[in-house]
């Protein structure tokens, strides 16, 4: 059921036609009123940074030189407390991401607003599709790259301080983004795009500055340049019960492998049915045989 799009008179996010157009489809510019607020003042991340390091899984940073290109798994190591690292955030090269900003109060709230101000502005109820949401809070040295990426979330991406290009490509474009890219990505590799310098004209880039955002689409492949001052962002991030035909994709993954040419998803509804259908039975049979292995 659409939702009214008073909900968002006066909101964080402003009214922005693209919402009820291309949303969830195509990535597009938007404008929201965080520029600025004391929520995201240093002390108030520098707590906040401390409280995410209590559990290992609400933090991540890195530290040093990256290319577009590399994998996530090679990235520079960083065994600075995130206390110091901060202190060093000039010069660090860091990429911090503190991935649930949302277990304090006051960024579950904002959390809350955005999500209905997104569904308001977008025309649609979510609340039923939506799987998980989180609130990510990005603070990123002077200049450092985020490396070429896809990922299963929905995202709008708000501007805090600082400046930033986000360079996002089209999810249906098969020369960036091929099928096989795809089907690795969600069967068992979260790292699976691979950059494709030559095609970087293809990108759209939307300049950020604060006060402005960008929605990037699930799967929709994109990489980020910082400007040359730190950069304070906020990710209003949720993922999908069924994203994208996840399970089609999986499902594909296995067919490739097994070297047959599996048709892409969206072709024909019935035989994506299928295909989900048996991914879905061929893993309740793996996990059950492990269980029973487990359990001898
Ligand atoms: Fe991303």
């Amino acid at each position: 059921m659409p939702i009214s799009p008073a909900a968002s008179a006066n909101g964080v996010i402003l009214e922005n036609e693209f919402f009820s157009r291309n949303f969830d489809r195509e990535p597009f510019a938007f404008e929201h009123n965080l520029a600025g607020h004391p929520l995201f003042d240093p002390e108030h991340l520098l707590r906040l940074a401390r409280q995410m390091s209590a559990d290992p899984r609400d933090i991540y940073y890195d530290a040093g030189d990256v290319r577009i290109d590399q994998r996530w798994d090679q990235t520079p190591v960083c065994d600075l407390p995130i206390d110091e690292l901060l202190q060093r955030i000039e010069t660090a090269g860091a990429w911090v991401v503190l991935r649930r900003a949302e277990k304090h109060p006051d960024f579950a709230a904002l959390l809350d607003a955005c999500m209905d101000e997104i569904q308001a502005l977008s025309g649609r109820d979510m609340r039923a599709s939506i799987k998980l949401r989180n609130a990510i809070v990005f603070i990123n040295s002077p200049n450092r790259i985020s490396t070429y990426h896809i990922d299963r979330e929905c995202n709008c991406l708000l501007q805090i301080r600082g400046t930033k290009k986000v360079s996002v490509f089209d999810r249906d474009d098969r020369d960036v983004l091929p099928d096989a890219e795809v089907e690795r990505f969600w069967a068992v590799d979260n790292n699976s795009a691979v950059y494709k310098p030559h095609l970087e004209n293809r990108a759209r880039v939307f300049e950020l500055t604060p006060g402005r955002g960008v929605h990037v689409p699930v799967n929709a492949p994109h990489w980020v340049q910082n400007g040359p001052e730190v950069s304070v962002s906020l990710s209003i991030n949720f993922h999908y019960h069924d994203a994208l035909l996840a399970d089609v994709y999986r499902a594909n993954y296995w067919l490739r492998r097994l070297g047959l040419r599996p048709a892409p998803p969206r072709r024909s509804p019935l035989r994506d049915a299928v295909k989900s259908a048996l991914y879905r039975s061929a893993r309740a049979v793996h996990t059950t045989a492990r269980r029973l292995v487990a359990s001898r």
